[in-house]
C-alpha cells in the first residue's frame, strides 16, 4: 500500500543542565530576567512526527513516503532516512531556512525550558498533494504540521478522493472549530489520544456517536490503559503490553501509529492493527528517544505472540 506521511520534520536539540532552574530565578527581578545556563550535554536528534512514524514503518519492511518541508540543514538526515528505506522524494528543501528545531534544556528536577522554531515547516502549506509524482497515494496520514498545511491536505484529499487518516493531535489548539470539523468529516479515520479526543468533541460540539458516523473508524490511545477502536457498529479496547522498563515515553504515540499502519497496509483487521501498535509502543518506551528502539520483523512477531493471537497472519511479515 502506498502510504504518504505528512507532518512536521524537525531536529531536537536536547540539553541537560546539572542544577535547578528555580535556584537561579530571582522573583524580585523578573522584569529584567536574564539567564544563561551552561549545560553539560547536548545531542541533536533528527525527529518530527512524520520521520518518527516513518521510522517505525521501516522496521516492518515498509517503504513510506514523506511529504513535508525541511531546511538546508536537512541533507544529512535525508541520507539517514533513505538508508533506512524511507522514500524522501516528497520532501522539499526550503532555501535559506533551517529545519524546524526544538531546543529544550532540562534540569535535575526535569523542569524544562524550551523553544520551537518552525523554520521550513512554515512553508508546508505551499506544497500540494496534487504535485506528488507517480500514482496517487492509497492512504495519506495528516499529522501535526503547519496548521494551514493540514487544512490544505484535508481539502486536497477530499478533492482527489484519497482516503486520509486525520491525526491533528498537538495541533488541535491551533486549528479552528470549523477546520477540525472539516478534517473529521469524510476522514477514513481519526487518530488521537484520550485528552485530544475530549478536546475534539468539545471544540466541534460533536458527540462520540456523531464522530463515529463521520468516519470509518477512530483510534483513541489511552496511555497505560491501552487503546480504543470505535467503528460505526462496534468498539474494542486493546490492552497494553507492559514494557520491561520505561526509559523515555517520547514518541510512544508515533510508534503506536507506525505499528498500526503497518498492519493496516497489509489489510489486516483493526484489532490486529492496534495490537501491533501496542507492541511497537512497548519497544519505544524501553529506549531513549522516538527512534531509539529497533526490532526485526521476526523479533516483533515473537513478542506479539507472547500477548496476542494473530491466527498466523503475521507470518507474512517474516517471509
Ligand atoms: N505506560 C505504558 N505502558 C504500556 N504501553 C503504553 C504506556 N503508555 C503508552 N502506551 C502505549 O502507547 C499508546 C499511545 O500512548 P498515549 O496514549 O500515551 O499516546 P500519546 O499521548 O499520543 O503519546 P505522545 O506523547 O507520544 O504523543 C497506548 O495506546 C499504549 O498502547
Ligand atoms: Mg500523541
Amino acid at each position: 500500500m502506498e502510504i504518504v506521511l505528512t507532518g512536521s520534520i524537525a531536529f531536537d536539540y536536547l540539553m541537560k543542565f546539572p542544577g535547578y532552574f528555580k535556584d537561579h530565578i530571582l522573583p524580585d527581578n523578573l522584569e529584567c530576567l536574564s539567564l544563561s545556563f551552561l549545560v553539560e550535554s547536548m545531542v541533536r536528534e533528527p525527529g518530527g512526527i512524520a520521520p518518527n512514524i516513518a521510522y517505525n514503518l521501516t522496521l516492518f519492511g515498509e517503504r513510506p513516503r514523506l511529504f513535508a518541508t525541511a531546511g538546508e540543514d536537512f541533507a544529512v538526515h535525508r541520507d539517514v532516512l533513505e538508508g533506512r528505506g524511507v522514500d524522501t522524494s516528497g520532501i522539499k528543501l526550503i532555501e535559506g531556512e533551517f529545519t524546524a528545531s526544538f531546543f529544550a534544556n532540562t534540569d535535575l528536577a526535569n523542569s524544562q525550558i524550551a523553544s520551537f522554531y518552525p523554520g521550513a515547516m512554515a512553508a508546508a502549506a505551499n506544497l500540494s498533494l496534487h504535485d506528488l509524482e507517480g500514482d496517487p497515494p492509497e492512504l495519506v496520514l495528516i499529522s501535526p504540521n503547519d496548521p494551514r498545511a493540514m487544512v490544505r491536505y484535508v481539502a486536497e484529499c477530499k478533492e482527489s478522493g484519497i482516503p486520509y487518516i486525520y491525526d491533528p493531535s498537538q495541533q488541535i489548539p491551533r486549528l479552528s472549530d470549523d477546520e477540525l470539523r472539516e478534517g473529521l468529516d469524510g476522514a477514513l479515520a481519526l487518530f488521537v489520544n484520550k485528552y485530544e479526543f475530549g478536546m475534539v468533541q468539545n471544540r466541534t460540539g460533536l458527540s462520540v456517536d456523531e464522530i463515529r458516523e463521520m468516519t470509518q473508524f477512530s483510534v483513541v490511545t489511552l496511555g497505560e490503559e491501552g487503546s480504543l477502536i470505535y467503528q460505526k457498529d462496534k468498539q474494542a479496547q486493546i490492552p497494553v503490553v507492559v514494557p520491561d522498563k520505561i526509559t523515555d515515553p517520547t514518541g510512544v504515540g508515533d510508534a503506536f501509529r507506525g505499528g498500526f499502519l503497518s498492519g493496516y497496509a497489509h489489510g489486516w483487521d483493526l484489532e490486529l492493527c492496534a495490537q501491533m501498535g501496542t507492541v511497537a509502543a512497548a519497544y519505544c518506551l524501553e529506549q531513549e528517544g522516538p527512534q531509539g528502539h529497533s526490532f526485526t520483523p521476526a523479533e516483533f512477531v515473537d513478542r506479539y505472540r507472547l500477548h496476542f493471537d494473530d491466527r498466523g497472519k503475521l507470518d507474512e511479515l517474516i517471509v
